[in-house]
């Protein structure tokens, strides 16, 4: 049985001092050991906010790392940095990333590898427009981004990955895939890992779903055989966060 896994990804939100208060205010709502709790907080947040959760079941992580250990890299935040600071998750290739930063599929294989090198779980964001929706073209090309983000990784590593399938569409929008098009989307994304490795692995990776998830269609999405857990953007800044991790 694979645990769930529900994550917060914050956005460019929360001051250091605010994401103190909201870690103190969150605390007491997401104790729950039967899933792992995740908050991915904006990088100078990490320290504040780890602090307050210290002794909780929360766990802090990024929101995003370079490809390199160190170096003449301005502004970017390397993984010795993130592993020093005690971060264990870190999202990779989130759509926004990829739209306003120029992140590309190999970028983000290359981002995965150097996660996974550092003993850091990538949360590997995959995704389609509403255009590559339309045009019946959804998972051929979440197939790709898959293949590319797992060039060379092994099929250890890939176990202890997690995969974010978020819709572009359905990103802050109100707009939540249907129960049954997040479950066919996640399902392919695990048949291609059982392509690219085997069923163990297929059967090991979590998968979750993100996209407008909210309290009332958080127990209906991760209720699904492959959906593991969500990936959550504007509830995770709310106490609503409590009932999506109390789901059950
Ligand atoms: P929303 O939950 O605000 O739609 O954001 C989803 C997301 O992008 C999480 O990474």
């Amino acid at each position: 049985m694979r645990k769930k896994i529900v994550a917060g990804n914050w956005k460019m939100n929360m001051t250091p001092t605010q994401a103190v208060e909201l870690v103190n205010t969150l605390k007491p709502l997401v104790a729950n050991d039967e899933v792992d709790v995740v908050f991915c907080v904006p990088a100078i947040d990490i320290i504040p906010a780890m602090e307050a959760a210290k002794g909780t079941n929360i766990n802090i992580g990024a929101e995003n790392m370079y490809f390199e250990d160190s170096g003449a890299y301005t502004g970017e935040i390397s993984p010795k940095m993130l592993v020093d600071a005690g971060v264990k998750y870190v999202v990779i290739g989130h759509s926004e990333r990829r739209e306003y930063f120029a992140e590309t599929d190999e970028t983000v294989n290359k981002k995965v590898l150097k996660a996974l090198e550092h003993g850091i779980t990538p949360i590997i964001c995959c995704g389609e427009t509403l255009t590559q929706r339309e045009q019946g073209i959804t998972i051929d090309w979440i197939r790709q981004q898959i293949k590319i983000a797992f060039l060379n990784v092994t099929a250890d590593q890939a176990k202890t990955t997690v995969i974010a399938y978020e819709p572009i569409w359905a990103i802050g929008t109100g707009k939540t895939a249907t129960t049954e098009q997040a479950e066919e989307v996640c399902a392919a994304i695990r048949i291609c890992i059982g392509e690219i490795y085997d069923q163990a692995t297929a059967e090991a990776i979590r998968i979750q779903y993100g996209g407008s998830v909210n309290a009332g269609n958080a127990a209906e999405l991760f209720a699904q055989p492959d959906i593991d857990g969500g990936l959550v953007g504007g509830a995770s800044l709310k106490p609503d966060f409590g009932k999506i991790v109390c789901y059950k």
